[in-house]
């Protein structure tokens, strides 16, 4: 098992070396986000959460929106991943940063398709109201043998000299996808 989560933590530091991954193994189901706490003097209103978009679907998709108060010049996405086992939550050794702003010409994670729904658009991000309107992760641009099971995702945000933006936990599962 041990070898298995080195190579997991390879593959995602190719991740963020901007490498493409397809997988369609799996699905990555949103199941809610909570205890989203900001640093009032950079955001205000922060909304966000997870949202049934379609009944006949069955798809969740990811809500928000808030009020930057100051240029940012650097946005930087630290998530640490935990995994349900044996009744808890425990940490998982995956360590990724996504760094908003540097330039990402490749699809990384499909995430460009985000841009499809919010009013975010590049960096700096100036001073206003964005959202993010119910967006679908895109699952067949993530890596491939990520163990199925319930996570726990701790999502710190900084930016400049790691001033603290906001932090949030989602919750959700890899779940295995129906192969015809
Ligand atoms: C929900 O999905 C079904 C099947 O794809 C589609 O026919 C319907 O228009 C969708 N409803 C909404 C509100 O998007
Ligand atoms: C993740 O980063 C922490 C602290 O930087 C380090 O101690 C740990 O070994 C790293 N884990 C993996 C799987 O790379
Ligand atoms: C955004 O949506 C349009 C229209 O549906 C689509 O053609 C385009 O590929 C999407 N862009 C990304 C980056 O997913
Ligand atoms: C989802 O976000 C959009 C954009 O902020 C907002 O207009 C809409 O009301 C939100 N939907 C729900 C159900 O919160
Ligand atoms: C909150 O933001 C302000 C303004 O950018 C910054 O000076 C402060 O250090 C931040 N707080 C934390 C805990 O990082």
């Amino acid at each position: 098992m041990k070898t298995f989560h080195v190579i997991i933590s390879a593959s995602l530091i190719i991740a963020s070396a901007y490498t493409q991954f397809q997988q369609n193994s799996y699905t990555i189901v949103h199941d809610r986000v909570d205890n989203i706490k900001c640093n009032k003097s950079i955001l205000r209103r922060p909304d966000f959460k997870v949202l049934q978009y379609n009944d006949s679907l069955q798809t969740k998709v990811l809500n928000g929106s808030g009020t930057i108060r100051t240029t940012l010049t650097e946005l930087t996405l630290v998530p640490t991943v935990y995994r349900f086992v044996s009744n808890a939550y425990r940490l998982f050794p995956i360590n990724v940063t996504i760094d908003s702003c540097s330039p990402n010409k490749k699809n990384v994670l499909g995430l460009l398709s985000i841009l499809n729904h919010t009013n975010y658009r590049k960096c700096p991000v100036t001073p206003g109201y964005y959202y993010l309107k119910y967006y679908m992760l895109e699952e067949d641009k993530f890596p491939p043998h990520i163990p199925y099971g319930q996570y726990k995702l701790s999502v710190d945000t900084y930016t400049t000299n790691r001033a603290f933006i906001c932090s949030g936990d989602w919750y959700g599962s890899i779940v295995r996808k129906n192969q015809d």
